[in-house]
């Protein structure tokens, strides 16, 4: 072979095996090789091109990102024109549209619908010839658009050459461009880091992303594509269904959609659309309905098409997830640690299924970077079953004299003085018990199933006897009478007695219970676990230091801190008092704390099963003698006890030369 021969057929070779590997990377998202192998040979093939330009095509993998901007973009012409869809919004206008088809096809038959999701971008038109990719056009008004080839060839998942076998002579797929919503959180983190404007949505920033006259700018944003349909194909198969047809143009390479499915009548549509409707956050990508189509090729040309849309296809629209509406006030509300939350209230306005009239704006900081102020007409976004928030101000609707919103310097519920501390986001307010806010949410929480566990005591009953002037702090709860709490609404002689019984049912607990029930700041159930075994009392925990309460597994600086903090506040030992005098009592932690703590500064892990013990019991067995017993093996593990059948931690363990104990010996250090 000449050297130019043996050249050519060097860089064919290495733009066959890029071709390839981009379509297992993008289209089948199953990688075959590591991204450096990829890099490797792409410098490959750029070093071989750089030193033979005549050999350069421009369907080689290095040929994506054009070097000149464009003046303007010149014209596309859609010969079959790229229509629009009608929608419909609920189970009955489907049936309509269901029935709708039944009756032009005269035929009772169920219908066979492909079903995919409705992608949130723009309607791009690709056009290949004899497999190559010559063309892309917006959509435009459907007939006429822009064309955009330059920055479709930057987008990696579209290929610029068609791959496999009976590829048309000509085919023109149609699709949606897209920006998925990891790459657009990431794009506008970047413009708030360079303090540019930031994109409203997803669509928008792949909107102006194609838009870019210079393709360098385009080749930098995390635009996709997946495809949806075909214009025209010439030459090729001959196929029956819709589905067929998209899974052709996955094998010639082209990016479809995953979640797309075959579903039979208006039922299994609905099917569909529920699945689609719960798995919509966890998606990639943004959607905004389900699309159905009539999945028989010779049935869509039976039914055709009126106006701009077909007769064969709907949109089943998800309910809007951003509405516009305007703010009344913005308020701060005091959560029951004393987080200060700024709060908008709203003119009511219905978005995501339900209306809403509050919306959070979760932080000073987010108040002073939205710049929200009373009277903006804003947009609020409630997407699944996430709190609404406010979104942004819309521009040029602010009246005159709005004013600035401010961090108040009192708490507006009990008119203690509210902290931020440096490099905090949140703001609290410094009442602690005394405020009523907190006082509320603290007896609620008090009350509540996992912490004591009263009875009948819900959320409604304890706003009503704080509110009545029944109760102040927790304590108070064990001095109510049934005499007390009888003329409450709802509150009958029975009700109040159940009431009364199950207090003092309550009042028998678990020391993990009860610091549970307290409410410390970071402090759950598994911590609150954590602390009352490693104590084994109230007074030792109390008396505790943040360094001994940091030898407690899980309990870190913060929580540390957090405990000292609140065990040294005389108003919240005085409420603990009164809650002991009033008869809160637990079963002593056995044994635990009066071992002697002989392994006191060592770190155990266990894998593997033990005999004798469970892994549970071995635990508090180290822990009880001052061990620490982590999950994974380190350098600064001191011994691995290896039971049977140990895994990869024991593995580890002799990798690092960490000290291994079996069982017995186990047993014997604990002796
Ligand atoms: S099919 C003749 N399928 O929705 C059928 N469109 O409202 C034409 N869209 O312009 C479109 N996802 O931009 C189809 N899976 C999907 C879609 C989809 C999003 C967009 C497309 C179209 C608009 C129609």
């Amino acid at each position: 072979m000449s050297e130019k021969k043996q050249v050519t057929s060097q860089i064919d070779k290495l733009r066959d095996q890029l071709n390839h590997h981009s379509y297992q990377y993008y289209v089948l998202d199953d990688p075959e090789i590591p991204d450096v192998e990829y890099d490797r040979l792409y410098r490959e093939l750029q070093s071989l091109e750089k030193h033979n330009p005549a050999l350069i095509t421009s369907d080689s993998p290095t040929q994506r990102v054009g070097d000149k901007p464009l003046d303007g973009f010149t014209q596309v012409k859609h010969e079959v024109p790229m229509l629009s869809l009608d929608n419909v919004f609920n189970a009955e206008e489907l049936n309509d549209f269901n029935k709708r088809i039944q009756q032009r096809l005269d035929s009772e038959d169920e219908i066979s619908f492909a079903a995919e999701p409705k992608l949130d971008g723009l309607a791009v038109s690709l056009l290949y010839e004899k497999g190559l990719l010559v063309r892309a056009g917006t959509r435009g008004d459907g007939t006429t658009g822009e064309n955009i080839t330059q920055n479709i060839r930057t987008i990696h998942s579209i290929p610029l050459k068609l791959l496999g076998n009976n590829i048309p002579d000509l085919l023109e797929v149609r699709g949606e461009v897209f920006m998925p919503k990891a790459g657009f959180e990431k794009l506008n983190q970047m413009a708030r880091d360079n303090d540019e404007k930031q994109f409203a949505n997803p669509r928008n920033a792949a909107a102006g992303s194609l838009r870019q006259l210079d393709p360098k700018i385009t080749a930098k944003r995390p635009l996709a594509m997946y495809c949806y349909a075909v214009g025209r194909v010439d030459g090729g198969a001959i196929l029956q269904t819709h589905s067929d047809m998209l899974d052709h143009l996955k094998q010639w390479g082209l990016p479809l959609c995953n979640e797309r499915e075959t579903v039979q009548g208006v039922d299994g549509c609905l099917n569909y659309f529920k699945q689609m409707s719960e798995l919509r956050d966890s998606l990639s990508y943004e959607i905004d309905g389900i699309v159905y189509k009539v999945n028989s090729l010779k049935l869509q040309k039976e039914l055709g098409f009126v106006a701009k849309a077909p007769r064969w296809a709907i949109a089943h629209k998800f309910p809007a997830q951003e509405e516009m509406t305007r703010v009344n006030a913005i308020e701060f509300q005091v959560g029951r640690t004393g987080a200060i939350t700024p709060v908008a209230r709203l003119e009511p306005v219905f978005v995501g299924g339900v209306t809403v009239s509050n919306a959070t704006l979760h932080n000073m900081d987010e108040v002073n970077r939205k710049d929200v102020r009373k009277g903006d007409q804003v947009i609020i976004r409630r997407a699944g079953d996430v709190i609404p928030e406010v979104v942004r101000v819309v521009p040029g609707s602010r009246k005159r004299g709005a004013r600035k919103i401010l961090l108040p310097a009192q708490c507006p519920v009990c008119g203690s003085e509210i902290e931020q501390e440096e490099g905090e986001a949140i703001a609290r307010c410094s009442g602690g018990l005394f405020c009523e806010a907190q006082r509320k949410e603290s007896i609620k929480h008090f009350a509540s199933r996992k912490a004591m566990d009263v009875d009948g005591l819900g959320d409604k009953l304890v706003e009503q006897l704080v509110d009545e002037g029944c109760i102040d702090h927790m304590d108070d709860l064990y001095s109510l009478t049934v005499e007390k709490i009888i003329g409450l609404e709802r509150m009958a002689e029975k009700s109040a007695g159940n009431l009364i019984d199950a207090l003092e049912e309550s009042k028998y607990t678990s020391l993990n219970r009860f610091v549970y029930a307290l409410g410390i700041r970071e402090v759950g159930e598994a911590t609150a676990q954590t602390l009352a075994q490693y104590f084994t009392s109230l007074d030792a925990i109390k008396a505790a230091d943040e360094e001994s309460l940091q030898k407690v597994d899980d309990v870190g600086p913060i929580v540390a801190a957090h405990l000292v903090r609140f065990f040294k506040q005389p108003h919240n030992l005085d409420v603990i008092d009164k809650l002991l005098k009033a008869g809160i009592h637990w079963d002593d932690i056995e044994a635990a704390a009066v071992e002697e703590q002989t392994l006191e500064g060592k770190t155990f892990v266990l894998t593997g099963t033990l005999t004798e013990m469970t892994r549970d019991d071995a635990k508090k067995a180290l822990q009880a003698r001052g061990a620490k017993v982590t999950g994974s093996v380190s350098k600064k593990t001191s011994f691995v006890v290896v039971g049977d059948n140990a895994g990869s931690k024991a593995t580890k363990a002799e990798q690092l030369g960490v000290e291994m104990l079996d069982e017995a010996a186990l047993i014997k250090l604990l002796k």
